[in-house]
């Protein structure tokens, strides 16, 4: 959060902590958050934005996918969420519902990305259509950056001038609230700083950039992963390890067998010689992962039963680089962690 208000001073902090703040556990993270300070959530579905009302944190919430269906703006107007709107359908329900009732909303504007949004020759209309609610408040304009994880690219100055041009057509119309930076947006492109910033995966100390991790543009990784070994076996030369009989000792070899596996959200595609971390000591995964278990390699490496063992995060590889290794993006990798894996907060 820290390296938020750094390069973003004067702005307004949004964290998306949609998908269970990116499979770190939106219970664990998103009260650290509140006490760093962020000033607001964003999430993705009402069901994610119930789990932070229900967290009791005082701050808005942001629907970013705006309500799905009539009902949804009901309950979102009773607890007061920010409704993110992009398309005409959403107009038609939030009309259903009583137009003296106050709810706060955002319009997206289709700057290029060409995922959500109202194009920009569609807003005239769209704000046209809103001053016959005048309780209703639309806070500002909201975009989405599609190519700040590459910051030299021009993409981004391009949507980023659609985006002012829309503001300066129809920001009267508005709180001033506007908002279009993602992480990379905040840490490379700041003429993307609007009112708001809507940071996600930097917030978990995870890098937005592809070749760098977190750690090497000044972020903290806040995860680290990590179990223990729960049994060792001693292979001769030729003996075959793990489902498939997919691995063979080449010569004498001491496996540790770890507790998480591809149930836990560890990739069956780590299998393979993906770096580990056990007892302080860098190694690698052999044969295949299964549900539950996965193997390392502790011929050159000290440690009994009961050693502790990163999988990935501080103390072990960086969750960046196995997300290359994989041929993905840190998003997906982290998003894949499962809730079995029991998360603890350290400070
Ligand atoms: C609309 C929107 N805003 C903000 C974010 C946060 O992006 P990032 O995690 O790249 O910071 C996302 C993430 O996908 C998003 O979809």
């Amino acid at each position: 959060m820290a390296v938020v208000r750094q390069h973003a001073p004067h702005a307004q902090v949004m964290a998306a902590v949609k998908a269970n703040a990116y499979g770190h556990d939106v219970a664990l993270c998103a009260p650290v958050l509140a006490e760093t300070g962020v000033d607001a959530f964003a999430v993705a579905s009402l069901e994610e934005a119930e789990t932070l009302h229900d967290l009791r944190l005082e701050r808005p919430v942001c629907l970013l996918g705006g309500p799905f269906d009539a009902e949804e703006v009901a309950v979102a107007a009773a607890r007061g969420y920010l409704l993110v709107i992009h398309e005409q359908r959403q107009l038609l329900w939030l009309a259903t519902h009583a137009a003296d009732a106050p709810l706060r909303l955002f319009i997206k504007v289709d700057t290029g990305m060409h995922r959500l949004g109202f194009a920009p020759d569609q807003l005239s209309a769209v704000f046209a259509g809103l001053q016959s609610h005048p309780c209703w408040q639309v806070l500002g304009l909201m975009s989405h950056l599609a190519r700040s994880d590459t910051p030299e690219d021009p993409f981004s100055r391009q949507q980023a001038g659609v985006f002012v041009a829309a503001i300066a057509h129809f920001g009267h119309c508005t709180a001033g609230q506007h908002t279009l930076a993602n992480s990379g947006g905040v840490l490379a492109l700041p003429f993307t700083h609007q009112h708001w910033v809507r940071p996600g995966l930097m917030l978990y100390g995870l890098s937005p950039f592809a070749g760098h991790s977190g750690t090497e543009i000044g972020l903290q990784p806040v995860l680290s992963w990590r179990s223990e070994v729960v049994a060792i076996r001693e292979l001769a030369p030729g003996d075959w390890l793990g489902y498939g009989a997919a691995w063979q000792a080449p010569a004498y070899c001491r496996v540790g067998v770890v507790a998480a596996g591809y149930g836990d959200g560890y990739p069956r595609h780590l299998g393979s010689g993906a770096p580990v971390t056990v007892a302080g000591q860098a190694t690698r995964t052999l044969a295949r992962v299964s549900m539950d278990m996965l193997f390392v390699d502790l011929t050159t490496v000290s440690a009994e039963i009961g050693a502790s063992v990163v999988l990935m995060g501080a103390g072990g590889p960086a969750l960046e680089s196995l997300a290359t290794r994989l041929d993905t993006i840190s998003y997906e990798l982290s998003c894949r962690m499962q809730m079995r894996v029991p998360r603890q907060l350290v400070s």
